[in-house]
């Protein structure tokens, strides 16, 4: 199996990447490490507990990150994801512990303990994995590829162009962008093709354990706020795809491009120049992920959802 660390900031669709990382049999789930995103830190960590309590996920430790942007103060997406960031399901008390570590001191130990290289999985902004970066060079070479749910060739969600992710922490993303280290790009180009129809739901639903219960909730108060403030009755699952295309490179098709982070547009601040077409003639730094195979992905989903408690 594939060893991963999710950094996460749940939220409605990072739950479901760890659902889909902790159930799926081809990766072992090192770790799950909580930055400050869709929420708060206190909520997004106590959401990513949540998440694997209610999935009956034991044994997997879970750490806390930064709270706030490197140089930036902290927006969360209250308008989709709600005020405690998971909206919808009355949410347990989390059985799962919080270790006593902070992230990156999490990740560095996970780091260097696993006796092969680590795929690193953030699916909120890049705030943690730059500071790891920035405080950990000598561990570089334990990385394999990070694969990040953020950043879009085209439209935004929290502007003209830039992407919730990538707008919270520009600073970070340009960091990570610029590592030379195997990067796969997951935007909104693709998850917007992950969309969550009633037949998605009713087949989550069709499950029938506590966390298809659980998560059918999640998507129907996810559905509602992206009809409310994006006209979309049908919202996008963002972050699993980078779950799936760890799993199954086959899931998603890539072109390998420049990435520009904008941190200063008057406009555009934290959107990502994506040079698909290569005008610019700069070094590709990043795989970016095009197209969906749309059935795999929910099948993918289904599968782990179906492994879990
Ligand atoms: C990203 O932002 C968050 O709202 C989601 O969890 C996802 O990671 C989509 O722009
Ligand atoms: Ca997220």
């Amino acid at each position: 199996p594939t060893p991963v660390i999710l950094d996460c900031d749940p939220g409605h669709d990072d739950v479901f990447a760890l659902w889909l990382a902790a159930g799926t049999p081809a990766i072992t789930l090192l770790g799950v490490t909580t930055v400050g995103g869709n929420g708060r830190l206190e909520h997004t960590t106590f959401n990513a507990r949540v998440a694997l309590t209610v999935a009956g996920v034991e044994g997997v430790p879970v750490a806390a990150g930064a709270d706030k942007p490197l140089r930036r103060e902290l927006t969360p997406a209250t308008w989709i994801h709600g005020d405690n960031a998971l909206g919808g399901p009355e949410l347990p008390e989390p059985a799962v512990p919080l270790d006593e570590r902070g992230a990156i001191e999490l990740i560095s130990d996970l780091l260097e303990a696993s006796p092969e290289p680590v795929t690193l999985i953030p699916t909120g902004p890049l705030t943690n994995i730059a500071m790891l970066l920035e405080q950990r060079p000598d561990l570089r070479g334990r990385i394999k590829e990070i694969i990040w749910m953020g950043g879009s060739t085209g439209r935004g969600n929290v502007g003209a162009y830039p992407e919730f992710n990538a707008w919270v922490d520009p600073e970070a993303a340009d960091l990570v962008f610029k590592s030379a280290l195997p990067l796969t790009m997951v935007g909104l180009n693709i998850s917007h093709q992950a969309l969550i129809t009633e037949q998605v739901i009713e087949s989550i639903g069709a499950i029938g354990n506590e966390t298809s219960a659980f998560g059918v909730e999640l998507l129907r108060f996810f559905c509602s706020t992206y009809e409310a403030v994006q006209n979309m009755p049908e919202g996008p699952l963002h972050d699993p795809i980078t779950v799936a295309i760890a799993i199954d490179r086959t899931v998603a098709t890539v072109r390998r491009s420049h990435v520009d982070v904008e941190t200063k547009g008057e406009f555009t601040s934290g959107a990502t120049a994506v040079d698909l077409h290569d005008m610019l003639g700069k070094e590709p730094n990043a795989d970016i992920a095009i197209t969906l195979d749309v059935p795999k992905f929910w099948r993918l989903v289904r599968e782990a959802v179906a492994n879990l408690k």
